[in-house]
């Protein structure tokens, strides 16, 4: 890993850092010695994961702030609370994710994998918004996933997978959807010093692995997709080649912390520190639009609020060519000045 400085003065907020590779994230960013804020959604793992940290890395900035991130109403509280305590933050790391065996929907309605992968980065980097403006230059690092490229256009017309299919591929789709929202953001605030990117951290056997093996093959759907699901985990073990969390971290917090990203927004990162190409789902910016306009709809952040939480006429829009059309004038008028 290239040199990183250190992050003494920065705050950082992780999401999902009570497990996982989210739990290495904020170790190593702990031990560069930032302030950490770290979200989770049970108090005893919370403060468990909060003890380990303080004990292997000798920082006392580390703290807890519960929220469980399928809900929104804990998320608008959550960021409310950070703003309210916090001044500023350098770096959000949405890192929580589910991969699920099974359908179920969260207590606002919608269906778990979409609001925790998508909806929930969605949602509470619009939230913090502000104080990252105030932090300026800021980072946002969404941990994404290669299974990102199983999909190959998000469904609009089931976008809740209401027909319920094999949940790895609704996974896919919920990053897929991350990913627009990535390079949709980055564009929005190209011009306010906050970078946007997207990252693979490479293949982990953490909880969220295991707990769609067993969800599957413990489940009551029929007993041959259970044996698929068995045979799958055992292939799996077999022949994929799992990182250990400390080595998924890397490249988390190569975009959170080096100086090489700085400036560089609205890019996808492989688990090797790489800036390599999306699928070309990705960069659909048509789709980009239409989500973004579906997922205001779903967390009550319409673009008036996006617009207002800006106080800019430039971020009032679903109109990108409007929005070049002010930044070749800022450009403009700036060089005739
Ligand atoms: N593991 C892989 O192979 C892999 C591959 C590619 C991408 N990723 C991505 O990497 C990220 C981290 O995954 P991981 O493998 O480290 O998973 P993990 O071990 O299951 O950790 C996920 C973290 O998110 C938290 N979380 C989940 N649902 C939550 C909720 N509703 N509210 C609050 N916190 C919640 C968990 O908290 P609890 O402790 O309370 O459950 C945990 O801290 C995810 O975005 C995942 O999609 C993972």
């Amino acid at each position: 890993m290239p040199e990183i400085p250190s992050m003494r003065g920065k705050v950082v907020l992780i999401t999902g850092g009570t497990g996982g590779i989210g739990k290495s994230t904020a170790m190593e960013l702990a031990k560069l010695g930032a302030t950490i804020i770290v979200v989770g959604r049970d108090r005893g793992r919370g403060e468990a994961a909060l003890a380990e940290i303080n004990r292997e890395t000798g920082s006392d900035s580390v703290q807890l702030m519960l929220a469980d991130l399928s809900s929104q109403k804990d998320i608008r509280e959550l960021a409310g609370n950070f703003m309210a305590h916090y001044k500023r933050l350098d770096v959000l790391i949405n890192n929580a994710g589910g991969l699920y065996g099974k359908r179920w929907e969260t207590v606002d309605g919608i269906e778990c994998t979409l609001a925790i992968n998508h909806l929930c980065p969605f949602l509470l980097t619009q939230l913090l918004l502000p104080v990252l403006r105030a932090s300026a230059p800021s980072r946002v690092v969404n941990v994404n996933s290669e299974g990102h490229r199983f999909t190959k256009r998000i469904n609009f017309d089931d976008l809740q997978t209401v027909r319920w299919r094999r949940g790895f591929l609704v996974y896919s789709q919920a990053k897929l959807a991350n990913l627009l929202f990535t390079y949709e953001l980055a564009e929005r605030v190209a011009e306010e010093r906050i970078t946007v990117n997207a990252v693979h951290p490479g293949i982990v056997e953490t909880e969220l692995v295991k707990r769609f093996f067993s969800e599957r093959i413990f489940s009551n759907t029929k007993y041959i997709s259970r044996a698929v699901s068995f045979l799958a985990m055992k292939l799996s073990r077999l022949y994929l080649k799992f990182d250990d969390p400390g080595k998924a971290a890397e490249s988390c917090i190569y975009l959170a912390a080096s100086p090489e990203v700085e400036g560089v927004s609205g890019k996808y990162f492989n688990n090797e520190k790489q800036m390599v190409p999306s699928s070309a789902a990705s960069y659909d910016k048509t789709a980009a639009q239409r989500l973004w306009q579906v997922s205001g709809e779903l967390t009550g952040r319409e673009e008036a609020a996006f617009a207002a939480s800006a106080g800019d006429p430039c971020h009032a829009g679903l109109n990108s060519a409007r929005r070049t059309t002010i930044a070749l004038w800022r450009q403009f008028t700036s060089m005739s000045q």
